[in-house]
Protein backbone atom coordinates (compact mmCIF):
# COMPACT_ATOMS: atom_id res chain seq x y z
CA UNK A 1 0.00 0.00 0.00
CA UNK A 2 1.27 3.70 -0.83
CA UNK A 3 0.26 6.89 0.66
CA UNK A 4 1.32 9.95 0.41
CA UNK A 5 0.36 11.53 4.47
CA UNK A 6 0.74 8.32 6.49
CA UNK A 7 -0.99 9.39 10.33
CA UNK A 8 0.02 6.67 12.94
CA UNK A 9 -2.59 7.48 15.99
CA UNK A 10 -6.20 8.84 16.04
CA UNK A 11 -6.31 10.81 19.34
CA UNK A 12 -6.07 14.70 19.31
CA UNK A 13 -2.31 15.11 17.64
CA UNK A 14 -2.99 12.60 15.01
CA UNK A 15 -5.86 13.33 13.77
CA UNK A 16 -5.35 17.63 13.71
CA UNK A 17 -2.95 16.91 11.70
CA UNK A 18 -4.92 14.43 9.54
CA UNK A 19 -7.83 16.80 8.50
CA UNK A 20 -5.67 19.93 8.24
CA UNK A 21 -3.46 17.96 5.55
CA UNK A 22 -6.30 16.45 3.86
CA UNK A 23 -8.25 19.85 3.50
CA UNK A 24 -5.00 21.33 2.25
CA UNK A 25 -4.56 18.52 -0.61
CA UNK A 26 -7.99 17.02 -1.45
CA UNK A 27 -6.52 15.24 -4.05
CA UNK A 28 -3.76 13.48 -2.20
CA UNK A 29 -4.10 10.76 0.40
CA UNK A 30 -4.18 10.76 3.83
CA UNK A 31 -3.75 7.18 6.15
CA UNK A 32 -4.80 7.22 9.56
CA UNK A 33 -4.07 3.96 11.38
CA UNK A 34 -4.25 2.67 15.21
CA UNK A 35 -3.81 0.04 16.83
CA UNK A 36 -7.83 -1.07 18.31
CA UNK A 37 -10.34 1.30 17.88
CA UNK A 38 -9.83 4.69 16.17
CA UNK A 39 -11.37 6.51 19.80
CA UNK A 40 -9.60 4.46 21.99
CA UNK A 41 -6.76 6.63 22.76
CA UNK A 42 -5.67 8.61 25.67
CA UNK A 43 -7.29 11.69 24.46
CA UNK A 44 -10.48 10.28 25.01
CA UNK A 45 -9.72 10.05 28.83
CA UNK A 46 -8.89 13.24 29.18
CA UNK A 47 -11.38 15.01 32.05
CA UNK A 48 -9.33 18.49 33.67
CA UNK A 49 -9.14 20.49 29.79
CA UNK A 50 -7.13 22.77 27.58
CA UNK A 51 -5.32 25.27 28.97
CA UNK A 52 -5.62 28.63 27.46
CA UNK A 53 -5.05 32.48 27.22
CA UNK A 54 -9.05 32.77 26.80
CA UNK A 55 -10.11 35.49 29.30
CA UNK A 56 -7.44 38.51 28.22
CA UNK A 57 -9.17 40.70 30.78
CA UNK A 58 -7.72 38.80 33.72
CA UNK A 59 -5.19 36.70 31.66
CA UNK A 60 -2.30 37.41 29.68
CA UNK A 61 0.03 35.22 27.18
CA UNK A 62 2.74 36.69 30.12
CA UNK A 63 0.94 34.57 32.68
CA UNK A 64 0.49 31.21 31.32
CA UNK A 65 4.17 31.42 29.80
CA UNK A 66 6.04 32.02 33.02
CA UNK A 67 3.30 29.40 35.13
CA UNK A 68 4.60 26.77 32.06
CA UNK A 69 8.35 27.53 33.26
CA UNK A 70 7.87 27.62 36.64
CA UNK A 71 6.64 24.02 36.32
CA UNK A 72 9.26 22.97 33.63
CA UNK A 73 11.92 23.70 36.73
CA UNK A 74 13.98 25.44 34.00
CA UNK A 75 14.43 22.98 31.19
CA UNK A 76 11.48 24.25 29.07
CA UNK A 77 12.81 25.53 26.00
CA UNK A 78 11.50 29.29 25.93
CA UNK A 79 10.70 29.70 22.11
CA UNK A 80 8.82 26.60 21.99
CA UNK A 81 6.89 27.76 25.03
CA UNK A 82 5.75 30.92 23.88
CA UNK A 83 4.82 29.09 20.30
CA UNK A 84 2.31 26.69 21.92
CA UNK A 85 0.69 30.09 24.35
CA UNK A 86 0.46 32.06 21.91
CA UNK A 87 -0.80 29.92 19.13
CA UNK A 88 -2.98 28.15 21.31
CA UNK A 89 -5.83 30.05 21.01
CA UNK A 90 -6.10 29.74 17.72
CA UNK A 91 -6.26 26.27 17.67
CA UNK A 92 -8.69 25.96 20.38
CA UNK A 93 -11.20 28.23 18.41
CA UNK A 94 -10.23 25.69 15.01
CA UNK A 95 -11.41 22.87 17.63
CA UNK A 96 -14.88 24.39 18.53
CA UNK A 97 -14.92 25.21 14.96
CA UNK A 98 -14.59 21.48 14.41
CA UNK A 99 -17.68 20.78 16.86
CA UNK A 100 -16.19 20.42 20.40
CA UNK A 101 -18.72 21.93 22.99
CA UNK A 102 -16.82 23.29 25.94
CA UNK A 103 -18.92 24.70 29.01
CA UNK A 104 -20.48 27.64 29.30
CA UNK A 105 -21.34 29.93 32.36
CA UNK A 106 -25.13 31.45 32.80
CA UNK A 107 -23.87 34.80 30.71
CA UNK A 108 -23.10 32.62 28.47
CA UNK A 109 -19.19 32.95 28.69
CA UNK A 110 -16.82 30.02 28.90
CA UNK A 111 -16.55 29.04 32.21
CA UNK A 112 -12.71 28.81 32.89
CA UNK A 113 -11.08 26.17 35.59
CA UNK A 114 -8.17 25.82 37.39
CA UNK A 115 -5.62 23.35 37.96
CA UNK A 116 -2.12 23.25 39.70
CA UNK A 117 0.35 25.11 38.79
CA UNK A 118 -1.89 28.10 36.97
CA UNK A 119 -2.01 31.65 37.88
CA UNK A 120 -5.39 32.18 36.59
CA UNK A 121 -8.77 30.26 35.26
CA UNK A 122 -7.61 29.40 31.93
CA UNK A 123 -8.43 25.65 31.29
CA UNK A 124 -11.84 24.76 29.20
CA UNK A 125 -13.36 21.91 30.01
CA UNK A 126 -16.51 19.87 29.06
CA UNK A 127 -17.95 18.69 32.72
CA UNK A 128 -14.94 16.04 33.38
CA UNK A 129 -14.91 14.28 30.08
CA UNK A 130 -13.33 16.84 27.96
CA UNK A 131 -11.35 14.31 26.15
CA UNK A 132 -14.23 12.20 24.52
CA UNK A 133 -15.71 15.44 23.70
CA UNK A 134 -12.86 16.42 21.46
CA UNK A 135 -12.45 12.79 20.63
CA UNK A 136 -15.78 12.94 19.25
CA UNK A 137 -15.26 15.69 17.58
CA UNK A 138 -12.32 15.55 16.05
CA UNK A 139 -13.75 11.65 14.92
CA UNK A 140 -16.86 13.37 13.12
CA UNK A 141 -15.16 15.67 11.11
CA UNK A 142 -13.08 13.00 10.04
CA UNK A 143 -15.85 10.96 8.81
CA UNK A 144 -17.08 13.97 6.68
CA UNK A 145 -13.75 14.03 5.15
CA UNK A 146 -13.36 12.38 1.70
CA UNK A 147 -9.20 11.54 1.34
CA UNK A 148 -8.77 10.33 4.54
CA UNK A 149 -8.98 7.00 5.10
CA UNK A 150 -8.70 5.15 9.08
CA UNK A 151 -7.81 2.01 9.35
CA UNK A 152 -8.29 0.00 13.19
CA UNK A 153 -6.55 -2.35 14.23
CA UNK A 154 -3.64 -2.05 12.42
CA UNK A 155 -0.51 -2.42 14.30
CA UNK A 156 2.67 -0.72 13.54
CA UNK A 157 5.90 -2.90 14.25
CA UNK A 158 8.36 -0.77 13.04
CA UNK A 159 9.38 2.42 10.74
CA UNK A 160 11.35 1.56 7.46
CA UNK A 161 14.26 2.99 6.76
CA UNK A 162 17.59 2.25 4.89
CA UNK A 163 18.44 -0.92 7.18
CA UNK A 164 15.67 -2.54 5.31
CA UNK A 165 17.77 -1.64 2.46
CA UNK A 166 20.41 -3.33 3.68
CA UNK A 167 22.20 -0.30 4.49
CA UNK A 168 24.27 -0.20 7.88
CA UNK A 169 22.37 2.77 10.05
CA UNK A 170 23.83 4.30 13.30
CA UNK A 171 23.40 6.85 15.89
CA UNK A 172 25.85 8.77 13.26
CA UNK A 173 24.45 8.17 10.24
CA UNK A 174 23.53 12.07 9.37
CA UNK A 175 20.53 11.27 6.53
CA UNK A 176 18.77 8.32 8.12
CA UNK A 177 15.17 8.45 6.13
CA UNK A 178 11.61 7.03 6.76
CA UNK A 179 10.21 5.57 3.97
CA UNK A 180 7.11 3.95 5.70
CA UNK A 181 6.16 1.00 8.42
CA UNK A 182 5.64 -2.65 8.91
CA UNK A 183 2.24 -2.81 9.95
CA UNK A 184 0.69 -6.55 11.67
CA UNK A 185 -2.66 -6.23 9.70
CA UNK A 186 -4.88 -7.77 13.19
CA UNK A 187 -7.53 -8.46 10.60
CA UNK A 188 -5.23 -11.21 8.46
CA UNK A 189 -2.79 -11.30 10.81
CA UNK A 190 -0.18 -10.83 8.23
CA UNK A 191 2.63 -8.12 8.06
CA UNK A 192 2.51 -5.96 5.34
CA UNK A 193 4.34 -2.77 4.54
CA UNK A 194 2.69 0.73 3.97
CA UNK A 195 4.87 2.92 2.14
CA UNK A 196 4.88 6.93 2.48
CA UNK A 197 5.81 10.09 1.42
CA UNK A 198 5.72 11.53 4.64
CA UNK A 199 5.10 9.85 8.11
CA UNK A 200 3.79 11.34 11.35
CA UNK A 201 3.94 9.31 14.67
CA UNK A 202 0.98 10.42 16.81
CA UNK A 203 1.20 6.92 19.01
CA UNK A 204 0.69 8.79 22.45
CA UNK A 205 2.29 7.75 25.84
CA UNK A 206 3.86 5.04 28.26
CA UNK A 207 1.68 4.89 31.04
CA UNK A 208 1.69 1.05 31.09
CA UNK A 209 5.21 0.63 31.73
CA UNK A 210 4.11 1.73 35.26
CA UNK A 211 1.29 -1.18 37.89
CA UNK A 212 -0.17 1.76 38.52
CA UNK A 213 -1.07 4.35 35.67
CA UNK A 214 -4.43 6.07 34.56
CA UNK A 215 -3.44 5.54 30.86
CA UNK A 216 -5.51 2.54 28.96
CA UNK A 217 -4.02 0.00 27.00
CA UNK A 218 -2.88 1.66 24.45
CA UNK A 219 -0.34 3.53 26.02
CA UNK A 220 2.71 1.22 25.43
CA UNK A 221 5.59 3.83 23.44
CA UNK A 222 5.21 1.97 20.92
CA UNK A 223 6.23 5.37 18.65
CA UNK A 224 9.24 6.15 21.34
CA UNK A 225 10.43 2.60 20.81
CA UNK A 226 10.74 2.34 17.38
CA UNK A 227 12.57 5.50 16.70
CA UNK A 228 14.94 4.29 18.74
CA UNK A 229 15.81 1.04 17.17
CA UNK A 230 15.73 3.15 14.08
CA UNK A 231 18.74 4.84 15.72
CA UNK A 232 16.73 8.76 15.98
CA UNK A 233 16.79 10.46 19.18
CA UNK A 234 14.99 10.38 22.26
CA UNK A 235 15.35 12.84 25.23
CA UNK A 236 14.28 13.35 28.89
CA UNK A 237 12.70 10.15 29.07
CA UNK A 238 13.33 10.48 32.99
CA UNK A 239 9.91 12.79 33.29
CA UNK A 240 7.23 10.50 33.61
CA UNK A 241 4.70 12.71 35.42
CA UNK A 242 2.83 11.17 38.47
CA UNK A 243 -0.74 12.17 38.75
CA UNK A 244 -1.35 12.73 42.29
CA UNK A 245 -5.32 12.10 42.70
CA UNK A 246 -6.14 8.66 40.64
CA UNK A 247 -9.02 6.81 42.32
CA UNK A 248 -7.18 4.04 44.88
CA UNK A 249 -8.53 0.52 43.61
CA UNK A 250 -6.29 -2.15 44.54
CA UNK A 251 -5.80 -4.48 41.30
CA UNK A 252 -8.21 -2.51 39.12
CA UNK A 253 -5.90 -1.06 35.43
CA UNK A 254 -6.03 1.45 34.03
CA UNK A 255 -6.62 4.20 37.32
CA UNK A 256 -9.42 5.87 37.27
CA UNK A 257 -8.55 10.11 37.43
CA UNK A 258 -9.94 12.25 39.64
CA UNK A 259 -8.89 15.42 37.81
CA UNK A 260 -7.07 18.26 39.31
CA UNK A 261 -9.79 20.92 38.67
CA UNK A 262 -11.42 19.39 41.67
CA UNK A 263 -8.72 21.07 43.85
CA UNK A 264 -9.18 23.58 41.59
CA UNK A 265 -12.95 24.11 42.86
CA UNK A 266 -11.62 23.67 46.22
CA UNK A 267 -11.18 20.09 47.08
CA UNK A 268 -8.76 19.46 49.94
CA UNK A 269 -6.07 16.51 50.15
CA UNK A 270 -5.98 15.17 53.75
CA UNK A 271 -3.86 12.20 55.42
CA UNK A 272 -5.51 9.38 56.89
CA UNK A 273 -5.35 11.77 60.56
CA UNK A 274 -7.53 14.12 58.66
CA UNK A 275 -4.44 16.47 58.43
CA UNK A 276 -4.45 19.02 55.48
CA UNK A 277 -1.26 17.78 54.78
CA UNK A 278 0.17 20.19 51.60
CA UNK A 279 0.03 23.16 53.62
CA UNK A 280 3.40 21.84 55.41
CA UNK A 281 4.82 21.40 51.86
CA UNK A 282 4.07 24.40 49.69
CA UNK A 283 2.66 27.96 49.81
CA UNK A 284 0.23 26.63 46.54
CA UNK A 285 -1.22 23.71 48.48
CA UNK A 286 -3.65 21.51 47.40
CA UNK A 287 -2.42 23.94 43.70
CA UNK A 288 1.06 23.43 43.76
CA UNK A 289 2.65 21.78 40.52
CA UNK A 290 2.20 18.03 40.32
CA UNK A 291 5.44 16.89 40.72
CA UNK A 292 5.49 18.62 44.20
CA UNK A 293 2.00 16.97 44.86
CA UNK A 294 2.74 13.38 44.19
CA UNK A 295 5.93 13.65 46.11
CA UNK A 296 4.48 15.26 48.98
CA UNK A 297 1.61 12.41 48.39
CA UNK A 298 3.89 9.89 48.55
CA UNK A 299 6.01 11.05 51.83
CA UNK A 300 2.57 11.05 53.91
CA UNK A 301 2.04 7.58 52.69
CA UNK A 302 5.32 6.52 53.58
CA UNK A 303 4.77 8.08 57.20
CA UNK A 304 1.62 7.19 58.36
CA UNK A 305 2.16 3.32 56.99
CA UNK A 306 -0.85 3.88 53.71
CA UNK A 307 -1.52 2.97 50.70
CA UNK A 308 -3.37 6.48 49.80
CA UNK A 309 -4.63 9.34 51.14
CA UNK A 310 -7.82 11.18 51.00
CA UNK A 311 -9.49 13.58 48.96
CA UNK A 312 -11.89 15.94 50.46
CA UNK A 313 -14.77 17.41 48.54
CA UNK A 314 -17.18 17.00 51.29
CA UNK A 315 -17.30 20.92 51.95
CA UNK A 316 -17.92 21.48 48.29
CA UNK A 317 -21.28 22.80 47.02
CA UNK A 318 -22.94 19.68 45.42
CA UNK A 319 -24.91 20.87 42.89
CA UNK A 320 -21.74 22.78 41.14
CA UNK A 321 -19.62 19.19 42.18
CA UNK A 322 -22.25 17.54 39.85
CA UNK A 323 -22.24 19.88 37.18
CA UNK A 324 -18.90 20.05 36.70
CA UNK A 325 -17.95 16.70 37.66
CA UNK A 326 -20.89 14.23 36.95
CA UNK A 327 -18.37 11.09 35.67
CA UNK A 328 -16.10 11.25 38.72
CA UNK A 329 -19.63 11.71 41.13
CA UNK A 330 -20.95 8.48 39.44
CA UNK A 331 -17.78 6.71 39.35
CA UNK A 332 -17.24 7.22 43.20
CA UNK A 333 -20.92 6.76 43.77
CA UNK A 334 -20.81 3.19 42.30
CA UNK A 335 -17.99 2.46 44.55
CA UNK A 336 -20.24 3.12 47.46
CA UNK A 337 -18.43 6.57 48.10
CA UNK A 338 -20.89 9.36 48.03
CA UNK A 339 -18.61 12.17 47.79
CA UNK A 340 -20.26 15.07 49.57
CA UNK A 341 -20.20 12.69 52.42
CA UNK A 342 -17.48 10.89 52.12
CA UNK A 343 -13.86 11.36 51.20
CA UNK A 344 -12.40 9.77 48.20
CA UNK A 345 -9.19 7.37 48.67
CA UNK A 346 -6.50 8.69 46.13
CA UNK A 347 -2.88 7.86 45.53
CA UNK A 348 -0.44 8.85 42.77
CA UNK A 349 0.22 7.01 39.29
CA UNK A 350 2.01 7.25 36.32
CA UNK A 351 0.19 9.59 33.92
CA UNK A 352 2.39 10.76 31.40
CA UNK A 353 5.26 11.06 29.41
CA UNK A 354 7.04 14.35 29.06
CA UNK A 355 10.42 13.63 27.45
CA UNK A 356 10.01 11.67 23.91
CA UNK A 357 11.04 11.48 20.39
CA UNK A 358 13.12 14.82 20.25
CA UNK A 359 11.60 17.34 17.28
CA UNK A 360 12.25 21.12 16.80
CA UNK A 361 9.63 23.58 16.22
CA UNK A 362 8.29 21.69 13.21
CA UNK A 363 8.08 18.88 14.55
CA UNK A 364 10.58 17.24 12.66
CA UNK A 365 12.36 13.88 13.98
CA UNK A 366 15.94 12.91 13.51
CA UNK A 367 15.21 11.43 10.75
CA UNK A 368 13.79 12.51 7.72
CA UNK A 369 10.34 12.51 6.30
CA UNK A 370 9.36 11.72 10.01
CA UNK A 371 7.40 13.77 12.26
CA UNK A 372 6.14 12.96 15.76
CA UNK A 373 3.55 14.90 18.05
CA UNK A 374 1.48 15.15 21.01
CA UNK A 375 2.34 13.03 23.69
CA UNK A 376 5.14 10.52 21.70
CA UNK A 377 7.31 14.06 20.96
CA UNK A 378 9.65 15.95 23.63
CA UNK A 379 9.01 19.36 21.54
CA UNK A 380 10.56 21.08 24.53
CA UNK A 381 7.45 22.46 25.96
CA UNK A 382 7.41 20.69 29.33
CA UNK A 383 10.90 20.75 29.98
CA UNK A 384 11.32 18.84 33.87
CA UNK A 385 7.63 18.64 34.32
CA UNK A 386 4.38 19.15 32.51
CA UNK A 387 1.99 21.71 33.41
CA UNK A 388 -1.46 20.42 34.06
CA UNK A 389 -4.06 20.71 30.73
CA UNK A 390 -0.47 21.99 28.31
CA UNK A 391 -0.80 18.17 26.66
CA UNK A 392 -4.14 18.97 24.60
CA UNK A 393 -3.13 21.76 23.69
CA UNK A 394 0.80 21.37 22.74
CA UNK A 395 -1.02 18.35 20.76
CA UNK A 396 -3.00 20.75 18.39
CA UNK A 397 -0.51 23.20 18.18
CA UNK A 398 2.25 20.78 17.34
CA UNK A 399 -0.56 19.02 14.82
CA UNK A 400 -0.85 21.97 13.05
CA UNK A 401 3.03 22.71 12.69
CA UNK A 402 3.73 19.35 11.64
CA UNK A 403 1.13 20.08 8.58
CA UNK A 404 2.26 23.56 7.62
CA UNK A 405 5.82 22.19 7.23
CA UNK A 406 4.86 18.52 5.68
CA UNK A 407 2.54 20.47 2.90
CA UNK A 408 5.59 22.27 1.97
CA UNK A 409 7.94 19.53 2.35
CA UNK A 410 6.00 16.63 0.65
CA UNK A 411 7.23 18.42 -2.80
CA UNK A 412 10.65 17.18 -3.12
CA UNK A 413 9.76 14.06 -1.50
CA UNK A 414 8.89 10.53 -3.81
CA UNK A 415 8.10 6.94 -2.38
CA UNK A 416 11.13 4.70 -2.43
CA UNK A 417 10.01 1.90 -4.61
CA UNK A 418 12.45 -0.89 -3.47
CA UNK A 419 11.25 -1.74 0.01
CA UNK A 420 11.03 -5.53 0.91
CA UNK A 421 8.74 -7.28 2.55
CA UNK A 422 8.94 -7.88 5.89
CA UNK A 423 11.43 -10.71 6.76
CA UNK A 424 10.17 -12.91 9.61
CA UNK A 425 12.60 -14.76 11.72
CA UNK A 426 10.36 -16.12 14.16
CA UNK A 427 7.82 -19.01 12.92
CA UNK A 428 6.62 -20.77 15.65
CA UNK A 429 3.18 -19.79 17.47
CA UNK A 430 3.37 -18.58 20.63
CA UNK A 431 2.39 -21.16 23.25
CA UNK A 432 2.65 -19.80 26.08
CA UNK A 433 1.16 -16.51 26.49
CA UNK A 434 2.15 -16.47 29.96
CA UNK A 435 5.97 -15.81 29.33
CA UNK A 436 4.37 -12.66 27.79
CA UNK A 437 1.99 -11.52 30.27
CA UNK A 438 3.86 -12.54 33.39
CA UNK A 439 6.86 -10.85 31.89
CA UNK A 440 4.43 -7.55 31.35
CA UNK A 441 3.96 -8.15 35.19
CA UNK A 442 7.74 -7.67 36.05
CA UNK A 443 8.58 -5.20 33.91
CA UNK A 444 5.86 -3.31 35.49
CA UNK A 445 7.16 -4.43 39.24
CA UNK A 446 10.29 -3.02 38.24
CA UNK A 447 8.91 0.22 37.28
CA UNK A 448 7.00 1.04 39.98
CA UNK A 449 9.21 0.01 42.96
CA UNK A 450 12.63 1.20 41.80
CA UNK A 451 11.83 3.86 38.92
CA UNK A 452 8.92 5.99 40.63
CA UNK A 453 8.24 9.13 42.34
CA UNK A 454 11.32 8.98 44.65
CA UNK A 455 14.82 6.99 42.61
CA UNK A 456 18.17 6.66 44.64
CA UNK A 457 21.47 5.39 42.71
CA UNK A 458 20.99 1.82 43.95
CA UNK A 459 17.28 1.42 42.83
CA UNK A 460 18.06 2.77 39.25
CA UNK A 461 21.00 0.15 39.16
CA UNK A 462 18.77 -2.94 40.37
CA UNK A 463 15.98 -1.22 37.40
CA UNK A 464 18.83 -1.61 34.46
CA UNK A 465 20.20 -4.87 35.61
CA UNK A 466 16.47 -6.46 36.12
CA UNK A 467 15.66 -4.93 32.43
CA UNK A 468 18.53 -6.41 30.54
CA UNK A 469 17.81 -9.89 31.90
CA UNK A 470 13.62 -9.40 30.69
CA UNK A 471 15.56 -7.63 27.49
CA UNK A 472 17.22 -10.95 26.53
CA UNK A 473 14.34 -12.94 26.99
CA UNK A 474 12.03 -11.18 25.41
CA UNK A 475 14.25 -10.88 22.26
CA UNK A 476 14.85 -14.41 21.95
CA UNK A 477 11.21 -14.80 22.19
CA UNK A 478 10.93 -11.90 19.46
CA UNK A 479 13.58 -14.06 17.19
CA UNK A 480 11.44 -17.53 17.65
CA UNK A 481 7.83 -16.53 17.43
CA UNK A 482 5.36 -15.11 15.49
CA UNK A 483 5.03 -11.53 16.06
CA UNK A 484 1.95 -10.51 17.79
CA UNK A 485 0.81 -7.34 19.70
CA UNK A 486 1.24 -8.13 23.27
CA UNK A 487 4.89 -9.25 22.29
CA UNK A 488 5.17 -6.07 20.43
CA UNK A 489 4.24 -4.28 22.75
CA UNK A 490 6.07 -5.82 25.61
CA UNK A 491 9.32 -5.02 23.64
CA UNK A 492 8.82 -1.46 23.43
CA UNK A 493 7.73 -0.89 26.97
CA UNK A 494 10.71 -2.83 27.69
CA UNK A 495 12.70 -0.33 25.53
CA UNK A 496 10.89 2.54 27.10
CA UNK A 497 11.55 1.10 30.67
CA UNK A 498 15.84 0.85 29.86
CA UNK A 499 15.40 4.61 28.18
CA UNK A 500 13.60 5.98 31.26
CA UNK A 501 16.20 4.43 33.49
CA UNK A 502 19.28 5.98 31.59
CA UNK A 503 18.11 9.48 31.35
CA UNK A 504 17.61 8.60 35.20
CA UNK A 505 20.81 7.09 35.70
CA UNK A 506 22.55 9.99 33.83
CA UNK A 507 20.95 12.82 35.38
CA UNK A 508 22.59 13.51 38.89
CA UNK A 509 20.12 16.17 39.87
CA UNK A 510 17.03 16.58 41.76
CA UNK A 511 14.81 18.66 39.12
CA UNK A 512 11.26 18.70 38.43
CA UNK A 513 9.62 15.29 38.15
CA UNK A 514 13.01 13.40 38.69
CA UNK A 515 14.08 13.00 42.64
CA UNK A 516 16.69 11.20 43.53
CA UNK A 517 17.57 11.17 46.96
CA UNK A 518 21.38 10.64 46.17
CA UNK A 519 21.65 13.85 44.24
CA UNK A 520 18.93 15.99 45.96
CA UNK A 521 20.53 19.26 44.44
CA UNK A 522 20.02 21.09 41.25
CA UNK A 523 23.26 20.95 39.19
CA UNK A 524 24.16 24.17 37.86
CA UNK A 525 24.21 23.24 34.18
CA UNK A 526 21.39 23.01 32.53
CA UNK A 527 20.91 20.17 30.20
CA UNK A 528 18.29 17.59 28.21
CA UNK A 529 19.02 13.88 28.09
CA UNK A 530 19.55 12.80 24.65
CA UNK A 531 19.79 9.11 24.00
P1 LIG B 1 -3.29 9.42 22.10
O1 LIG B 1 -4.53 10.18 22.26
O2 LIG B 1 -2.92 8.54 23.22
O3 LIG B 1 -3.42 8.52 20.78
C1 LIG B 1 -2.47 7.51 20.49
C2 LIG B 1 -2.87 6.81 19.21
O4 LIG B 1 -1.76 6.08 18.71
C3 LIG B 1 -3.99 5.79 19.37
O5 LIG B 1 -4.86 5.93 18.27
C4 LIG B 1 -3.28 4.44 19.26
O6 LIG B 1 -4.07 3.38 18.74
C5 LIG B 1 -2.17 4.80 18.29
N1 LIG B 1 -1.02 3.88 18.37
C6 LIG B 1 -0.12 3.77 19.37
N2 LIG B 1 0.78 2.82 19.07
C7 LIG B 1 0.44 2.32 17.86
C8 LIG B 1 0.95 1.29 17.02
N3 LIG B 1 2.01 0.56 17.36
N4 LIG B 1 0.32 1.04 15.86
C9 LIG B 1 -0.78 1.74 15.48
N5 LIG B 1 -1.31 2.72 16.24
C10 LIG B 1 -0.72 3.00 17.41
N6 LIG B 1 -4.03 16.40 29.03
C11 LIG B 1 -4.53 17.65 29.06
O7 LIG B 1 -3.98 18.56 28.44
N7 LIG B 1 -5.68 17.90 29.77
C12 LIG B 1 -6.33 16.94 30.47
O8 LIG B 1 -7.35 17.20 31.07
C13 LIG B 1 -5.79 15.63 30.48
N8 LIG B 1 -6.38 14.65 31.20
C14 LIG B 1 -5.89 13.37 31.11
C15 LIG B 1 -6.56 12.35 31.77
C16 LIG B 1 -6.14 11.04 31.62
C17 LIG B 1 -6.85 9.94 32.35
C18 LIG B 1 -5.02 10.75 30.79
C19 LIG B 1 -4.57 9.34 30.60
C20 LIG B 1 -4.35 11.77 30.16
C21 LIG B 1 -4.77 13.08 30.30
N9 LIG B 1 -4.11 14.13 29.66
C22 LIG B 1 -4.63 15.39 29.71
C23 LIG B 1 -3.02 13.86 28.74
C24 LIG B 1 -3.56 13.84 27.30
O9 LIG B 1 -4.82 13.24 27.29
C25 LIG B 1 -2.65 13.07 26.36
O10 LIG B 1 -1.33 13.48 26.52
C26 LIG B 1 -3.06 13.32 24.91
O11 LIG B 1 -4.42 13.04 24.74
C27 LIG B 1 -2.22 12.47 23.98
O12 LIG B 1 -2.74 12.60 22.69
P2 LIG B 1 -1.99 11.93 21.47
O13 LIG B 1 -2.78 12.27 20.26
O14 LIG B 1 -0.57 12.28 21.51
O15 LIG B 1 -2.06 10.35 21.77
C1 LIG C 1 -6.50 16.31 35.11
O1 LIG C 1 -7.62 16.52 34.67
O2 LIG C 1 -6.18 16.41 36.29
C2 LIG C 1 -5.46 15.91 34.15
C3 LIG C 1 -5.03 17.11 33.44
C4 LIG C 1 -3.74 16.86 32.72
O3 LIG C 1 -3.17 15.78 32.78
O4 LIG C 1 -3.27 17.82 32.11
Amino acid sequence: MQTDFLVIGSGIAGLTYALKTARHYPDKQVTVITKTQAEETNTKYAQGGIAGVWDEAKDSYEKHIEDTLIAGDGLCNEQVVNIVVKEGPERIREIIEYGARFDKDEQGAYSLGKEGGHSENRILHHKDVTGREIERALLDELSRTANISLINHCFVVDIITQHHLGYLVTKSTADITCYGVYVLNLHTNQIEKILARITLLATGGCGQAYRSTTNPRIATGDGIAMVYRAKGRIENMEFIQFHPTALFEPGVSPSFLITEAVRGDGAILRNRNGEAFMERYDARKDLAPRDIVARAIDSEMKTTGTEYVYLDCRHMDSEKFLQHFPNIYAKCKSMGIDVMENMIPVAPAAHYSCGGIKTDEWGRTSIRHLYACGECASTGLHGANRLASNSLLEAMVFGHRCYINSIESIQQIQTEPLIPDWKATGTSEPREMILITQSLKELQQIMSDYVGIVRTDVRLERAMKRLDLLYAETEELYRSTKVSPQLCELRNLITVGYLIVKGAQFRKESRGLHYNTDHRDKSAILQNTVL
